[in-house]
């Protein structure tokens, strides 16, 4: 058994920091064997937001694995976007925006969707690279078979199903294909600061179904509605199931 508590959209330095606070004791008094984290966790890339991130990181008595959200390159310096992208990512949260975690019971995968954008505008939905996505089935293909595999990627690869309008990533429909084949039975992803599950029709070699995990936003105040949430999930005996906690204003629920 494996518990993994999701958290997404931190968005440092525009948090509620009594949540915040109130969060990392959480994680830390009942912790979970890894905190995956589903990219922004800054507000505009700023180093004192990624050192405030890092510092919540640092923190963490779990194991943990992130990716970069659209927030996490930096909006204003249009040739360090679109030269070095990670550039402060890998500086000051971690040199991999595409880990890998695995032990004998979970394997987690990083998928970076965050498109550094050209001169066109519309670049914060997020895109999966078919150099990405090629690399991560290889790294599949590569790992042993029988441990629960789950992808992490920032941004939506489904809508919420109550706003099927909803921009998802580029490729999503046609990576969940390949992921299903591929294994995976878990897909965690953000960006949209709404939580909602969906389970991916299209079913796997094994005939089994592929989950897709929405998480909300778990210190930001920028909130759609939604209170701020994470998830722990649960994986055992091939199957997850999962708890939404959300923050009443003075406690996780
Ligand atoms: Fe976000
Ligand atoms: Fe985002």
């Amino acid at each position: 058994m494996r518990i993994i508590d999701h958290i997404s959209d931190l968005h440092f330095s525009r948090i509620d920091h009594r949540a915040s606070d109130a969060l990392l004791a959480r994680l830390n008094a009942d912790p979970a064997h890894l905190v995956v984290i589903s990219g922004d966790l800054t507000m505009r890339a700023r180093p004192r937001e990624f050192r405030a991130a890092r510092a919540f990181l640092d923190a963490l008595t779990v194991p943990w694995v992130a990716v970069p959200g659209n927030h996490d390159i930096t909006a204003y310096y249009l040739w360090e976007r679109l030269l070095n992208p990670f550039g402060r990512w890998e500086a000051m949260i971690s040199p991999e925006t595409e880990p890998v975690y695995e032990d004998e019971e979970i394997q987690v995968l990083g998928l970076n969707t965050v498109s550094r954008g050209g001169l066109h505008l519309n670049w914060e939905n997020g895109t999966i690279p078919r150099s990405g996505l090629l690399r991560l089935l290889r790294r599949l293909r590569r790992l042993p078979e029988g441990p629960f595999r789950i992808v992490v990627a920032h941004h939506p690869f489904l809508a919420p199903p109550e706003r099927p309008d909803t921009p998802v990533v580029k490729r999503g429909e046609r990576a969940l294909r390949d992921l299903a084949q591929a294994g995976v039975r878990l897909v965690l992803s953000g960006h949209l600061h709404v939580g909602f599950h969906n389970l991916h029709a299209v079913t796997a070699k094994d005939g089994d179904s592929l989950l897709v995990l929405q998480a909300g936003s778990a210190t930001s105040t920028r909130l759609r509605g939604e209170q701020n949430a994470y998830n722990r999930v649960v994986v055992e005996n091939g199957r997850a199931r999962w708890t939404a906690h959300h923050w009443d204003g003075a406690a996780w629920s």
